[in-house]
């Protein structure tokens, strides 16, 4: 139950996000093209056509089509946004709380009162495509078809067969509560003038087989660019910046071009490989915020060959330095202090102590964890992307939020601190962690600690 909790929270704080760039990137457009008011955006009414995979009932033999729809609904990640509670999973529900108010994710079910049962195969091709509802309504870009309008006619046809043999769900999402004047999908179009560019993906002949299937699945329904590409005022996707890292619902999410210091360019592909369907890259990084979810909702399920053809497209994208002169990945020394600490009377916040009597009994008294590479280890915290990153949010966030991660592979839990650390001992283990562990120079403060632990 706690681990559902833990699960709706980060798809709502990664949702979160997403509407908050997309509402400020409207804002923006609503300043510069106020001419624009009062034009209709009425969309053509879809053609009506026959639904999904006929026949199919969750008893049915499952025919091809839907499997391969399943598997294409895992690599687009549609479950973590469009479920709120797991008894009822696709059926929407969650609530997205931005500045303007709060969305709810709709129900995406076949029910044909509360669901997308009555939409005709075009009408969800048009959304998926062009993020306009059945009505002919704009969607707002909290629902990723900047990327999924990359997506074959043939995939999305194929996913919605899928959808339409899950159970129906009657269930009504709560209304969305923006206010005025964010409650007006028209101005979605402002957003879409700049920031959405509408069509399929095109195969690059120069290139081969595998990297095209990479470049067709990132750049389309795993949609990672979402969050590792910075974005500009009008809060599109920096192209200059590819993939060189974001923060993504207070996460950092790091720079993933092929530079050697400041991305993954030491990396080979089997860690590559191994992270997304772990979770893990033994002695580089754990997923452990927003990405722990792709990888537990999405990325996990992705055949061997798709994700080495990510490894592929990636290693291919030009790598962006950002002037990091240190990988993240390689600072750190084991630490000895519980010997100094012999004798000695607890005096003050101190980070060493911290450190011992709430961490060490998991990651090592010297932090070089517990369990070496085996699933489900310790890991070491020498040589680790959350505690070597420049800033030391990451490390903040798993300390005051801890760690959840289903996969085929291990059960990761790695407790919260927030209830039993202060501020004050946050600041002081973190700081202690950075220099022993990690990059001396990433430090942080008391305030920042305070905002951090609103993160949930
Ligand atoms: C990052 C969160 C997110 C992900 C991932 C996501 N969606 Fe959505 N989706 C939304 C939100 C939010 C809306 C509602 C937008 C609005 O009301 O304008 C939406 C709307 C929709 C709609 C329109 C339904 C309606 O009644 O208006 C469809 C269809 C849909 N999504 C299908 C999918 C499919 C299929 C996938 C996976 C391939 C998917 N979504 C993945 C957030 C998401
Ligand atoms: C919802 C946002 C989101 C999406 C989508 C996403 N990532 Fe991430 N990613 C993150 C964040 C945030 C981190 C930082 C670590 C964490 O969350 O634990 C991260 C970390 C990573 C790392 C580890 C880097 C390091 O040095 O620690 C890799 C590699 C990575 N992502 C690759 C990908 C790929 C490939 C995709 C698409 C298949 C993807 N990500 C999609 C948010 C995202
Ligand atoms: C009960 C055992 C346990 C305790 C106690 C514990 N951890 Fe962890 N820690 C874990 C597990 C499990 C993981 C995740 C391993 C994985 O990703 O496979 C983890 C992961 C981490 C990571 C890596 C996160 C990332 O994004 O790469 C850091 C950093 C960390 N812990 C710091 C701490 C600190 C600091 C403390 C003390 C406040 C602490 N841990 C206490 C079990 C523990």
């Amino acid at each position: 139950m706690k681990d559902k909790q833990a699960e709706r929270a980060a798809a709502s704080r990664r949702a979160r996000a997403w509407v908050r760039r997309g509402l400020a990137g409207a804002a923006v457009c609503m300043v510069a093209w106020t001419g624009w008011e009062g034009a209709s955006f009425a969309g053509t009414p879809g053609t009506p056509g026959t639904v999904g995979a006929a026949g199919s009932t969750p008893q049915a033999p499952v025919s091809e089509e839907v499997r391969r729809g399943e598997y294409l609904a895992r690599a687009g990640d549609c479950v973590a946004c469009h479920t709120a509670n797991a008894a009822r999973p696709f059926a929407g529900g969650l609530p997205i709380v931005t500045p303007f108010g709060t969305i709810y994710t709709p129900n995406i079910t076949p029910d044909a009162d509360t669901g997308i049962g009555k939409w005709t195969d075009a009408q969800f091709l048009r959304a998926m495509h062009e993020g306009i509802r059945a009505d002919g309504a704009q969607l707002y870009p909290a629902f990723p078809y900047s990327e999924y309008t990359r997506v074959s006619d043939d995939d999305v046809h194929a996913i919605r067969a899928y959808l339409t043999t899950l159970a129906p769900v009657h269930y009504t999402p709560p209304g969305n509560s923006f206010k005025f004047p964010f409650n007006q999908r028209w101005l979605m179009m402002f957003w879409k003038w700049f920031n959405f560019h509408e069509g399929r993906f095109v195969p690059d002949s120069r290139q081969s087989v595998e990297w095209n299937r990479g470049a067709y699945l990132v750049e389309g329904l795993a949609h990672c660019e979402e969050c590792h590409t910075p974005r500009n005022l009008m809060q599109g996707l920096r192209n200059s910046q590819r993939f060189s890292g974001a923060t993504q619902a207070r996460w950092h999410a790091f720079n993933i071009t092929p530079d050697k210091t400041a991305g993954i360019g030491e990396w080979s592909d089997d860690e590559l490989v191994r992270y997304l369907s772990t979770g893990v890259a033994s002695g580089r990084a754990n997923a452990a915020g927003p990405m722990a979810q792709v990888v537990e909702d999405s990325t996990q399920y992705l055949s061997g060959d798709d994700l080495r053809a990510i490894a592929v497209y990636l290693r291919g994208v030009p790598p962006v330095s950002g002037g990091v002169t240190h990988p993240r990945d390689q600072w750190g020394q084991p630490a000895n202090d519980v010997m100094a600490m012999r004798g000695t009377s607890v005096k003050g916040v101190d980070g060493a102590q911290l450190f011992v009597a709430n961490c060490a009994s998991c990651h090592g008294w010297n932090g070089k964890g517990v369990g070496g590479s085996a699933p489900g280890a310790y890991p070491s915290l020498i040589h680790n992307s959350a505690v070597g990153a420049a800033q030391a949010d990451n490390l903040t966030l798993v300390i005051l939020h801890g760690v959840t991660r289903h996969t085929a592979q291990a059960d990761v839990l790695m407790p919260s601190f927030g209830a039993h650390l202060s501020d004050d001992e946050v600041v002081a283990l973190v700081n202690y962690m950075t220099r022993q562990f990690g990059d001396p120079n990433a430090k942080i403060t008391a305030t920042q600690v305070a905002v951090l632990r609103k993160a949930e």
